[in-house]
């Protein structure tokens, strides 16, 4: 039977991607299995949709924290300690995150990028790269790391700029991809993690 590691999802509003993850390790031999969804904003659409599929759904405002981003983070962290989690995926989640937990989870958190990587680091990639001319877009997964968006690249899916591309039907290109590629690399970073 497959070993399955116990994830989270981290979210900030649909959770298309947070989706994908979900569907995928339903397959018995998948090795992962989502066990809490977190989102700092309570009003995140993909909350409601985790709820249905009998995980943890748990919002954590990160207003009330006010500028103390660690507090908020350690709140959340104690989720994941409720839960058991061991390995972190984030997907859409907005927030840059604090050297104390991007180094507690150091090696065991991961990230969806929808750019290619090392372009178009941090918000409004799709308009960005319309506006650089690039014939190429895509998205990467990546390690989480001190630097945003600078973590070691995982994989990446490309797809083509079209002339007539605007940013959302862009974006559109790309998250179908991102739907791919996130459970591919998962499943690929969690028999890597096996083997050490
Ligand atoms: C996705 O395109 C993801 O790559 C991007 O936000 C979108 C979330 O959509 N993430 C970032 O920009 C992270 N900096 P989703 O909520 O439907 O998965």
């Amino acid at each position: 039977m497959t070993v399955k590691t116990r994830c989270a999802a981290f979210i900030s509003g649909r959770g298309s991607n947070m989706m994908a993850l979900v569907e995928a390790a339903k397959a018995p031999d998948f090795p992962a299995e989502f066990v809490v969804v977190v989102s700092n904003d309570p009003a995140a659409g993909g909350l409601e949709w985790a709820a249905g599929q009998g995980i943890a759904a748990v919002a954590i405002d990160h207003r009330p924290y006010g500028k103390d981003r660690e507090a908020h983070e350690r709140a959340i962290d104690a989720v994941l300690e409720t839960h058991g989690v061991e390995f972190i995926c984030l997907a859409g989640y907005m927030r840059v995150l604090t050297p104390w937990l991007v180094e507690k989870w150091q090696g065991r958190m991961i990230n969806i990028h929808p750019a290619l990587l090392p372009d178009f680091k941090g918000l409004h990639t799709h308009q960005r790269c319309l506006e650089a001319g690039h014939d190429r877009h895509g998205a990467t997964v990546h390690w989480v790391s001190s630097g945003v968006d600078e973590g070691d690249i995982i994989a990446q899916a490309e797809v083509p700029v079209l002339a007539d591309d605007t940013a959302d039907t862009l974006a559109a290109r790309v998250l179908v991809e991102e739907h791919k590629l996130y459970p591919a690399a998962l499943r690929a970073v969690m028999s890597n993690l096996t083997k050490l």
